[in-house]
């Protein structure tokens, strides 16, 4: 099976855990994309009464053109379960998301989620966070002077670009990645970086997972975090 089919396999296997009448939280990336889709077809199939709060504006549409019900964050009074993808998640269940430059968003589903579940291919449990390099959402203003300072910490940044543009969030910010190669202290690193200014949200997401779905070569395996 390559990468692609695991994603599949996992997006599958997490929407089993939907029941009828809950509000679900939906993240953002390639493997949601399988997962949305799989809840679509439960919509349709089972007339699932379900309603959706997304995480982006690209996994907004696809699930509205899928018939799935979506509301915004600010319009639910609980989520009862989010599903998300990561780039990495560690061996203590700890994550860097981001990759989509949608982590902003995602964490304001995911803290506001009474469940959080991500769903992955093998290949991204990790024993160290760090070799996929951190996404940190900057404000556009003062950028380049936060960038400096960054730089000068010894964090590698890099503006993340597309054909030499800035890529923007759905806020209109730019995201700036760090290459860490390895990150010893992840909570001495969100810490440094909360207290930076222009630094709108940064893509470590500790102690925020209860469940993740790994696609491995032999089948979906549930963890509990
Ligand atoms: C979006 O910004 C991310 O947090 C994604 O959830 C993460 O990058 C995983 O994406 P893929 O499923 O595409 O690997």
């Amino acid at each position: 099976m390559n990468q692609d089919d695991l994603k599949k396999l996992v997006g599958q296997k997490a929407v089993e855990f939907i029941e009828d009448g809950m509000v679900v939280g939906l993240g953002t990336g390639s493997t949601v994309k399988f997962m949305v889709d799989a809840l679509g077809k439960r919509v349709k199939d089972e007339n699932l009464s379900i309603v959706g709060v997304s995480t982006s504006i690209r996994t907004e549409e696809q699930a509205k053109s899928l018939g799935i019900p979506v509301k915004s964050v600010d319009e639910v009074d609980h989520i009862d379960l989010t599903i998300d993808g990561a780039d990495e998640i560690d061996d203590h269940f700890q994550g860097i998301k981001g990759g989509g430059a949608a982590h902003l968003f995602e964490k304001i589903v995911a803290i506001n989620s009474t469940k959080n579940m991500w769903i992955v291919d093998e290949s991204k449990m990790v024993h160290t966070l760090g070799k996929f390099p951190l996404p940190v959402e900057v404000i556009p203003y003062g950028s380049h002077q936060l960038f400096k300072k960054l730089a000068a910490k010894g964090l590698n940044p890099e503006f993340r670009t597309v054909d030499g543009e800035n890529v923007l969030t759905d806020s209109k910010n730019f995201v700036i990645d760090l290459h860490l190669g390895e990150i010893t202290d992840p909570t001495g690193l969100q810490d440094y970086l909360a207290k930076q200014v222009g630094v709108v949200e940064q893509g470590l997401f500790l102690d925020c997972v209860n469940t993740v779905i790994v696609g491995r070569q032999d089948g979906p395996e549930v963890l509990d975090a």
